[in-house]
């Protein structure tokens, strides 16, 4: 067991103050642990234990914790005074509006805001606004953001919204209270994967959008099937629904086009976060110009509010210019590395679960991969709820925190590998999670017997 007693008196001392001791609940996890340093591929905690990490902040350090250049940039935009003006339009805002219309195909136009959630919840607004329609589409297993339109049906247990259903709908779950609910009644969820469902809800209800992550990467690694996305994109041509690709967790760090252009589709709208500025605050709505004018439109009636005191602060703007200038070098190279040292890891989690005969598949698209602890791939909550063995997979978590592999202690939660990785960092970590998986079977088996 590490030392984790200046992380317990940290807690104890921010619990006067902070309501259960840490900001942005979902951090709240045992073990505690205080964090107080990152470098490439490693962390540090206030005892001075260390860390190789694969939890990245829940995925934005693509590049790795503090990477040099993007934090030359940012040291850049301080010395040389740039502030935030709340005026007019600046040139570090255009060269970053250039670069993602440049790379991302759905990207005609561009808007900023400061987090994946601001930028949903503009999308969802202005969907509603161009299709004068106000219900909305969403996933079972899906996370959006933490606001009304979104903020349910995440991990929610069967015993809760019952058998898988196609085609149909999920009842409303929140995962806050505070949502009224005349606004609950506009939201419907739906499985990944299945297109019956869109045409029933759509049928039912006016649709202004349907918004998913293009690959579920908040339970884990849960990827479309082949016709899956363009079967959306033929449904929203067909009924007039907005298609909202949510690519907070994959944009950029599957590719500079976003899985959307690996999936050649194109959304009508694409929300980007996270990886974009390698853990600064910033994120992205882009989409077709026509819809998105609608932000300028002259008739006030028309017109979407957007607006927001740091949108596109100076600091995130260069560290997201910097990021997109770092993934472009070499032809890519990150991509090839982050390839490289994803399909190392897969490979070598998928002989140890051989060797020792668990039933476990290893999902993994690029540098996010999760360890199932079932015998296939899930293709929607449904199927990971039914199959996965949970409590297993929590305790391989905290068994490899103690080892000093640093993943999220919560079932099913990616795992990222950075641009800072390296080869024997993979090595070491394959030794670490065999120890460490073979300690989470037997005592699962003890409980068993
Ligand atoms: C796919 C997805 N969309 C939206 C969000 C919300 O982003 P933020 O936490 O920056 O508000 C997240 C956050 O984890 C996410 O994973």
């Amino acid at each position: 067991m590490r030392d984790t007693k200046e992380s317990e008196k940290l807690l104890a001392h921010n619990k006067k103050y902070i309501p259960g001791g840490v900001v942005s609940v979902n951090r709240a996890v045992p073990p505690n642990i205080a964090f107080a340093r990152g470098e490439g591929a490693k962390i540090w905690d206030v005892d001075g234990n260390e860390y190789l990490d694969y939890h990245a902040a829940f995925a934005p350090h693509f590049l790795g914790h503090n990477d040099p250049y993007v934090t030359e940039a940012v040291i850049k935009v301080l010395r040389d005074h740039a502030s935030l003006f709340g005026s007019g339009t600046t040139e570090m805002e255009g060269r970053l509006a250039e670069m993602i219309c440049e790379h991302v195909p759905a990207a005609e136009s561009v808007q900023m805001l400061n987090t994946g959630s601001e930028a949903t919840y503009q999308a969802l607004r202005l969907a509603r606004a161009l299709t004068g329609r106000n219900h909305i589409i969403r996933m079972q297993g899906g996370y959006n953001g933490w606001h009304n339109d979104v903020a349910c049906n995440l991990m929610t247990p069967l015993s809760e919204i019952g058998p898988r259903v196609s085609p149909g709908e999920y009842p409303f779950k929140p995962i806050s209270a505070g949502i009224p609910p005349e606004h609950q009644r506009l939201v419907h969820s739906i499985n990944f994967n299945d297109l019956d469902s869109v045409r029933y809800v759509c049928e039912k209800y006016s649709v202004a959008a349907l918004i998913t992550e293009p690959i579920l990467q908040n339970i884990g690694i849960v990827k479309p099937e082949p016709g899956y996305l363009s079967g959306l994109r033929e449904l929203a041509d067909e009924l007039g629904f907005v298609l909202i690709f949510d690519e907070v967790k994959t944009g950029f760090r599957h590719s500079i086009g976003g899985y959307a252009s690996i999936a050649n589709v194109v959304p009508d709208l694409v929300v980007f976060g996270k990886a974009l500025a390698n853990g600064y605050p910033i994120a992205v709505l882009a989409g077709r110009r026509d819809m998105m004018d609608r932000f300028v439109d002259p008739s006030p009636a028309r017109r979407v509010l957007l607006a927001g005191t740091y949108n596109a602060h100076p600091v995130p703007t260069a560290a997201a210019i910097a990021t997109l200038e770092r993934l472009l070098m070499n032809d890519g190279e990150v991509y090839r590395h982050t390839e490289t040292l994803g399909e190392a890891i897969q490979q070598g989690m998928e002989e140890i679960i051989q060797a020792m005969g668990i039933s476990g598949t290893v999902a993994r698209q690029g540098s996010a991969f999760c360890l199932y602890f079932m015998d296939h791939c899930p293709t929607d909550w449904h199927d990971l709820a039914i199959h996965h063995d949970f409590e297993t997979d929590l305790a391989f978590r905290k068994l490899l925190i103690d080892r000093g592999i640093y993943v999220f202690p919560q079932a099913t939660k990616q795992c990222s590998v950075s641009a800072a990785h390296t080869a024997s960092d993979i090595e070491l970590t394959l030794k670490q999670m065999e120890k460490a998986l073979a300690q989470a079977v037997t005592a699962a088996e003890g409980k068993v017997s």
